[in-house]
């Protein structure tokens, strides 16, 4: 795990990124948080990028486990906005179950210690018929891509706030009892990426 001066500097290098994201990563954004519906949590909400894209009339919860994260998104704090704001940890949520209509997850299960941990709390707090809406960078498909993102993980891990590049989160997700709906390959630089939106198996249409 990185230092918390790791942690600092990797809050101030995300804060940055967030404010200069592409156009097309901004758009990927609004359509992801822009179907968040009813009570909705935000795990690992970093800095706030998905605020400004969260319809009005949502009832927001964001937990982050990271105290220079959570600083840094108190300076992004939309005016007027009404958002729950809390320290917490997505491998154990202080939810009750089927509490939420909606989990977003955006670049976060990359990061989470135990993502099947996380997950199936995910699932449990979810009312039947949630969503969870997610983007996560994943590992390659084809072999050589997955030898050279496994070959960088250490490094990238050390200096990206805990970050593995080579999860296979898809299948993690799957595995986790959700069933995948509007699945979108693509990428985020150099590295493989998925959005879309998961339902709880038994719950799918
Ligand atoms: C790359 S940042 C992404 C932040 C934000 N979700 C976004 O889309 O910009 C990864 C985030 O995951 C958070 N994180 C790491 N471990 C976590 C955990 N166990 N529970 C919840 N969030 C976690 C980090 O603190 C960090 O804010």
């Amino acid at each position: 795990m990185p230092s918390s001066a790791g942690h600092r500097r990797f809050a101030a290098a995300w804060d940055w990124l967030s404010r200069h994201e592409s156009a097309r990563e901004r758009r990927l954004r609004a359509r992801l948080a822009g179907q968040a519906t009813g009570r909705v949590l935000e795990i690992g909400y970093g800095v706030g990028s998905n605020w400004p894209h969260l319809p009005a009339d949502v009832d927001y919860v964001g937990i982050e486990p990271d105290p220079y994260m959570r600083e840094r998104a108190e300076r992004h704090r939309p005016p007027g906005r009404e958002l729950d704001l809390r320290d917490g940890d997505a491998q154990a949520l202080d939810f009750p179950d089927a509490s939420f209509d909606t989990v977003i997850g955006t670049l976060v299960l990359c990061t989470v210690p135990d993502p099947a941990a996380a997950l199936r709390e995910i699932r449990r707090v979810l009312k039947p018929g949630g969503r969870l809406i997610f983007w996560e960078h994943v590992n390659a498909r084809a072999k050589a891509g997955r030898l050279a993102l496994g070959a960088i993980t250490p490094l990238w891990s050390r200096v990206g706030g805990g970050c593995h590049p080579n999860r296979d989160t898809l299948q993690a997700i799957e595995a986790a009892g959700f069933a995948v709906e509007d699945l979108r390959r693509g990428k985020i630089g150099p590295l493989p990426a998925i959005s879309g939106v998961a339902r709880p198996a038994e719950a799918a249409p």
